[in-house]
């Protein structure tokens, strides 16, 4: 059977691997991307450069975007090369620069792009190539940010299913690799068959912001964890410990915790988290808060940088100063859980 087409938006590691995935898969694949000279690889393989981005729109009722952040999808749309222009000239950088307070993408600075009265409205041409198409973003974004990229889609008629990507470029389409999906779940039974080539759908939720809540989530976790790796090892680097030697205990201990043994902490306050108590018998906060203040110091006496550490003795003290110097480790998290004064 014939396959569907298909378009990629953005050429990035990520998405030249999603173009590269469709393609060997049969799709007939069109790409986007803001630097042309990207696509050539994939035009070899058989990809269909388009020359705007309004022509990849119009190339496949599914749009897979794969960019930086979100402000990039409304820039790529509004390319200056495109007829059918969504935005003001100006808008790139209102949205998309690093030093723009919009650069999360403010209601005001979303609005400007899709007001009934800017050009990007519903009547404009650009709408009109928007419309009736799938747009699966997989980008990085905050909650709010793919919420109201969503109410732009709509505005636009398109429907939009946002993502988070668990694989590196290279895991794509390859067993172990998922994708976070929120949004209509019709839209994504519509298109789950050439979706799931790039790695399974996990379906999350409705709510536009979930896919990125869980994304985030994961994401904080992987680089909280390799970063505390890191300091470990700088920290006996300076002893002349190299990081392979280290790497051994290291491993035991990142899968130590995710196991059912008395190190399978994981597991250990999850259950105490959803009960709601944080017994501390056989390790107390305040224990573990004079403990996170030895890291410091030693971190201090190696002459390494100290900010991870000192981070985390921060939150120590102070959940043992909201009163639970006798609870366990779980009882970090109803400090966690306070937006800080
Ligand atoms: N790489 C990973 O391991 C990984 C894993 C999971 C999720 N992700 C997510 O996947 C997304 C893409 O990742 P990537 O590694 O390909 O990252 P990337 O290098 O940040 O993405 C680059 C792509 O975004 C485009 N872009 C950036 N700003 C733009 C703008 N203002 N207007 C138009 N296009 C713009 C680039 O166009 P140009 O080529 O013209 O610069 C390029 O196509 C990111 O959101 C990332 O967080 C990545």
């Amino acid at each position: 059977m014939a396959k569907s087409p298909v378009t990629v938006i953005g050429l990035g590691p990520m998405g030249a691997a999603m173009a590269a995935t469709f393609l060997g898969n049969g799709h007939p694949t069109t790409v986007w991307n803001r630097t042309a000279a990207k696509a050539e690889p994939l035009v070899a393989k058989g990809a269909t450069l388009a020359a705007t981005s309004a022509d990849a729109l119009a190339a496949s009722e599914l749009i897979v975007i794969s960019q930086t952040d979100y402000p990039a999808m409304y820039d790529s749309l509004d390319s200056p090369d495109s007829p059918d222009s969504l935005g003001s000239p100006d808008s790139p950088d209102s949205l998309g620069s690093p030093d723009s307070p919009d650069s999360l993408g403010s209601p005001d600075s979303l609005s400007s792009l899709g007001s009934p009265d800017s050009p990007g409205s519903p009547g404009s041409a650009a709408g009109e190539v928007l419309k009736g198409r799938a747009l699966v973003n997989l980008s990085s974004g905050s909650p709010d940010e793919l919420r109201r990229a969503g109410e732009w889609a709509t505005r636009h008629g398109a429907d939009l299913l946002t993502g988070g990507v668990m694989s590196p470029p290279q895991g794509i389409g390859k067993p172990g690799a998922y994708i976070f999906y929120s949004g209509e779940e019709a839209t994504l039974d519509r298109h789950r068959e050439t979706l799931t080539e790039l790695g399974d759908a996990t379906f999350v939720g409705s709510d536009l912001g979930l896919s990125s809540l869980y994304y985030q989530a994961q994401l904080y976790l992987f680089w909280s964890t390799l970063t505390a790796y890191m300091h470990s090892v700088a920290l006996l680097g300076t002893a002349g410990v190299s990081a392979e030697q280290f790497r051994p205990f290291a491993a035991a201990t990142v899968g130590d915790l995710a196991s059912d043994g008395p190190m399978g902490f994981l597991k250990i306050i999850t259950e105490t988290i959803d009960a709601g108590v944080h017994p501390g018998d056989d390790h107390t906060m305040r224990m573990q808060a004079v403990g996170a203040d030895h890291i410091v110091a030693a971190a201090r006496e190696a002459g390494i940088d100290t900010a991870g550490p000192l981070a985390l003795r921060d939150l120590f003290w102070r959940t043992v100063d909201a009163g639970h110097g006798s609870d366990g480790l779980s009882s970090v998290i109803e400090v966690i859980r306070r937006r800080r004064p």
